[in-house]
């Protein structure tokens, strides 16, 4: 069963902080993507920004229910074809990649938790369709959240939108509730059935974040036990938003002030 927390508004008022300094995050570390770039380097820029405005990065240490293993970065980074999960590393970022960060910040007792993926340099065709797919998955689902929707009517708008143009969705991961834990109930999946699962109440707080491959949905796991790739080696894009239900529809708690450089703007010219 899942045990969904309700927020009060003092708890989201103090959650939206956190939130908005991992919107942050993603807004200053865009700019500094480029070939020649480490993402371990990205890693230590966005732990230091983070670390720098009194918050802590929650996948530092993060161990998940069910396994015995912690997370060794600040951010996870997933180059191409690796779905999530990608630890930070020496690896060097070359011109045509697509790289996600995906930011999660403890601030104030609240999680925010926010992805976005960028270009490196100049996009080919095919990273460019993989990554405004997923970008526009993201906004469908946005859009069934409101009072009295069901989580069915999210997934099953995601993939409807993801399997009509040529792509499809992970299965194996999915959005969740987020707040005082990093990853609370409910389970968001990104593919469903319309009127089918949880009906969304004003109060709760969750992710969607589906990760969208240009080929098969199926996914494996590196021996790392952490880093995730398509198994076909397509290419796989993602982005993330903490989403509140409010009494009439939606509200975006990681909504940017700006573009995103080198993924909104500045990149797929
Ligand atoms: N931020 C990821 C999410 O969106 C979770 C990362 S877990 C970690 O749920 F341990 F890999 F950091
Ligand atoms: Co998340
Ligand atoms: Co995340």
């Amino acid at each position: 069963m899942a045990r969904v927390s309700i927020k009060t508004a003092r708890e989201i008022e103090q959650m939206r902080k956190s939130c908005q300094l991992a919107a942050r995050v993603l807004e200053f570390i865009g700019p500094k993507i480029r070939p020649g770039v480490t993402t371990g380097q990205l890693d230590r820029l966005c732990h230091d920004f983070i670390v720098g405005h009194g918050a802590y990065p929650s996948p530092l240490n993060y161990r998940p229910k069910f396994s015995d293993q912690r997370y060794p970065k600040s951010i996870c980074a997933s180059v191409n074809e690796v779905v999530c999960h990608g630890i930070p590393n020496g690896r060097v970022l070359e011109n045509g990649d697509i790289v996600n960060l995906d930011i999660t910040t403890y601030l104030g007792g609240f999680h925010g938790d926010t992805n976005a993926t960028f270009f490196v340099g100049s996009p080919r065709a095919e990273a460019k369709r993989v990554v405004e797919v997923a970008r526009k998955c993201l906004d469908v689902g946005i859009a069934q959240v409101r009072p009295g929707a069901r989580l069915g009517d999210i997934g099953a708008a995601i993939q409807e939108y993801a399997e009509g143009h040529r792509c499809s969705v992970v299965r194996e991961f999915t959005g969740h509730g987020i707040g005082r834990e990093f990853h609370e109930d409910p389970h968001v999946p990104h593919f469903g059935v319309r009127g089918k699962g949880l009906r969304l109440q004003p109060g709760m707080t969750f992710t969607i974040e589906p990760m969208i491959n240009g080929g098969d949905y199926a996914v494996e796991m590196l021996d790392d036990g952490w880093t995730v790739l398509t198994r076909d080696r397509s290419l796989s894009a993602q982005f993330e938003h903490t989403l509140l239900v409010t009494t009439s529809s939606v509200d975006v708690m990681t909504t940017r002030q700006c573009p995103l450089v080198n993924s909104e703007v500045g990149a797929s010219e």
